[in-house]
C-alpha cells in the first residue's frame, strides 16, 4: 500500500468514526413526535415549539414509535376537530403502551386552552397541556413531568408574539413558508371558540418579521404566507401593538405600521419572494391593501375573504361587522382594482335561526362573487361563545342538506373559474414532485390554483411558465413553455 493510499484510508475511516460518533449523538438525544390539526397557525405553531425544544436537546421525528415525547396541537373550532383529537389521544396510548410506557403526551393548542386541567382528569392519557402562548414554558413544564408526571400552562398572554423564535421548518419543501404575523383575535363573532383559546389580538415586531422573510429567501424559500386570525387590524406603532394605540399622539401614529405597509416591507424584500396572506376579514380590510396586491407582482392575486353568510340578518347575529351589500360592495372594489383576482370564501350552514331565505341568500352571493375556491362547514355550537346562548335550532337534517347545494354550487364555480384558465400561459412556482407520479411536478399559480406538469430539466423553487391544457375542478394540467 503507498502512502497516499493509507492516508486516504486513514482519513475514511476517522470520517466514519466521526459519523458514527455524530449518530451516536443524534440516537442519545430525546424525540419528539408533533402532529398537528386545524389552521395553518397550528402548523405555524408546531415549528415555534420544534425550535424552543431543540435548544432543550430534543430531535424531532416522523416516526411515532421511536418517540419520547408526542404532542398534539389542537384545534376547536368545531366538535369534530375535537373528536379527531380524541381519537388520535387513543392512538398514542396504544403505542405507549406498546412501545414505551415511559413516552410523555402533551395537548398542545386551542383544545388545551379550552379544557385546561379538566384534560388530565377526563383523558387519563396525557401528561401535559399547554395553551398556545406558554410554549417558552415547555423546558420547565417537561422537567415538572419527571417528577410529577403532570403539568399544565394554560396562561394566555397580551404581548407574546414568539418574534425572536426562529421556528424550525417541520411540513417543509424547503420553498414555502408560514411567517405569523398577529396572535389572538378581539372580532368577538358569535359562532367562534377562537378569541376564548387564542386570546386578545396582538401584532407582533415588524423587524423580526423581515427578518425571517429575508432569511427564508436567502435560505431558498420563495414563497411566505404572512399568518394570522386577522390580518387586516396588524398595526405596530414602534413601542409595541394595537391595544395601546389609541393612547398615542399623533406624530407616533404617522410611524405606526399597519398591513399594507408591512404587506409593501415583505413584498420589496425581493420580487422572487412570494407573498400571500391569510385569513384577511372583510369588516377590517382596507382599500390600501388591495392597492398594494395590484402594485407589487409578487404579491399574490388571491383572497381568502370569508363571507359566513349571505343574508344580513345572520351577518349581524354573528357579529361580524358586515353586510351583505358591504361585503358584495368589497369585492367589487376588488375586481375593480386587481380584475384578476382569485377569491375565496368560508360558509357556515344552518346557524341559529337560519330560514330557507337566509340560506338563498347565500346562495345568490355565492352566484355574484363566483369563488374560486370556499371551505364550508354545518355550525357547531361552541361552549361558553355568544351563540352558545341562542338557540341552535336548525336541524341537522336541514344543516346537512343546505351544505350539500352550497358544496354543489360551489364545485361549478370552482369548474367554471379552472376552465377559464385553460389556454392561458401562467407563472407557476414549483413546489413539488407530484404525489400521483414522479415524472410530474406540482406547483400554484398567483391564484393559488394547483397546476401539475411535466418535470423536464426543471427544479423545485423554480419560476416557469406553464400552458394550461386541462382542469378538473380542484386541479390544473399543463406544460411548460
Ligand atoms: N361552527 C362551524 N364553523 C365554524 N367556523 C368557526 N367557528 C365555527 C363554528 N362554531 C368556521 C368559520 C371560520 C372558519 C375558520 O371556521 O367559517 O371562518
Ligand atoms: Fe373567529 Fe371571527 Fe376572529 Fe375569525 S375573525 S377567528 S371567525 S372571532
Amino acid at each position: 500500500m503507498n502512502t497516499s493510499t493509507l492516508t486516504k484510508k486513514v482519513i475514511k475511516e476517522k470520517k466514519q468514526g466521526e459519523v458514527l460518533e455524530l449518530s451516536y449523538k443524534e440516537e442519545k438525544k430525546r424525540k419528539l413526535y408533533i402532529e398537528s390539526f386545524g389552521c395553518q397557525m397550528n402548523f405555524s405553531d408546531s415549528e415555534i415549539v420544534a425550535s424552543i425544544l431543540s435548544k432543550e436537546g430534543f430531535t424531532t421525528t416522523k416516526d411515532i414509535t421511536r418517540a419520547d415525547l408526542v404532542f398534539v396541537n389542537t384545534c376547536s373550532i368545531r366538535e369534530k376537530a375535537e373528536q379527531t383529537v380524541r381519537k388520535r389521544l387513543e392512538f398514542y396510548n396504544s403505542i405507549k403502551q406498546k412501545n414505551n410506557p415511559k413516552m410523555v403526551v402533551g395537548v398542545l393548542g386551542c383544545m388545551a386552552e379550552r379544557l385546561k386541567e379538566k384534560f388530565l382528569e377526563e383523558e387519563k392519557l396525557v401528561n401535559l397541556v399547554v395553551g398556545p402562548d406558554a410554549y417558552r414554558d415547555l423546558p420547565n413544564l417537561i422537567k415538572e413531568i419527571d417528577h410529577e408526571r403532570k403539568a399544565v400552562n394554560v396562561l394566555l398572554s397580551l404581548e407574546e408574539t414568539y418574534a425572536d423564535i426562529n421556528p424550525i421548518r417541520l411540513s417543509g419543501n424547503g420553498v414555502t413558508a408560514f411567517v405569523s404575523i398577529t396572535r389572538g383575535c378581539d372580532n368577538m363573532c358569535t359562532f367562534c371558540v377562537v378569541p376564548f383559546t387564542r386570546g386578545r389580538e396582538r401584532s407582533r415586531n415588524p423587524k423580526s418579521i423581515i427578518k425571517e422573510c429575508t432569511e427564508l429567501f436567502n435560505n431558498g424559500y420563495r414563497e411566505v404566507t404572512l399568518l394570522g386570525q386577522n390580518v387586516d387590524s396588524y398595526l405596530w406603532y414602534g413601542g409595541g401593538a394595537k391595544k395601546n394605540f389609541k393612547k398615542v399622539d399623533l406624530q407616533t401614529q404617522k410611524k405606526s405600521i399597519n398591513f399594507a405597509n408591512l404587506l409593501e416591507l415583505v413584498a420589496q424584500i425581493n420580487p422572487d419572494l412570494r407573498v400571500r396572506f391569510s385569513t384577511s376579514n372583510p369588516q377590517d380590510m382596507t382599500i390600501d391593501v388591495i392597492q398594494k396586491i395590484a402594485k407589487y407582482e409578487n404579491i399574490c392575486n388571491y383572497i381568502h375573504l370569508p363571507v359566513q353568510s349571505g343574508s344580513s340578518r345572520i351577518l349581524k347575529l354573528m357579529k361580524r361587522g358586515y353586510t351583505r351589500k358591504e361585503y358584495l360592495s368589497l369585492i367589487d372594489n376588488i375586481k375593480n382594482v386587481i380584475p384578476d383576482c382569485a377569491i375565496s370564501m368560508d360558509i357556515i350552514t344552518g346557524f341559529c335561526s337560519e330560514k330557507e331565505e337566509d340560506h338563498k341568500d347565500t346562495l345568490s352571493l355565492m352566484d355574484y362573487v363566483k369563488y374560486d375556491f370556499g371551505y364550508m362547514f354545518k355550525y357547531s355550537e361552541r361552549p361558553n361563545t355568544p351563540a352558545a346562548r341562542m338557540d341552535d335550532d336548525v336541524n341537522e337534517a336541514i344543516k346537512q342538506k343546505r351544505l350539500v347545494e352550497i358544496i354543489e354550487k360551489q364545485t361549478k364555480h370552482s369548474l367554471i373559474n379552472m376552465k377559464n384558465k385553460i389556454g392561458k400561459t401562467l407563472k407557476v412556482l414549483i413546489e413539488g414532485v407530484s404525489k400521483k407520479s414522479k415524472n410530474d411536478f406540482y406547483g400554484r399559480t398567483t391564484h393559488n390554483a394547483t397546476v401539475v406538469f411535466k418535470k423536464e430539466n426543471y427544479n423545485v423553487g423554480e419560476y416557469v411558465m406553464v400552458k394550461i391544457e386541462d382542469c378538473t375542478s380542484a386541479t390544473l394540467k399543463g406544460k411548460i413553455v
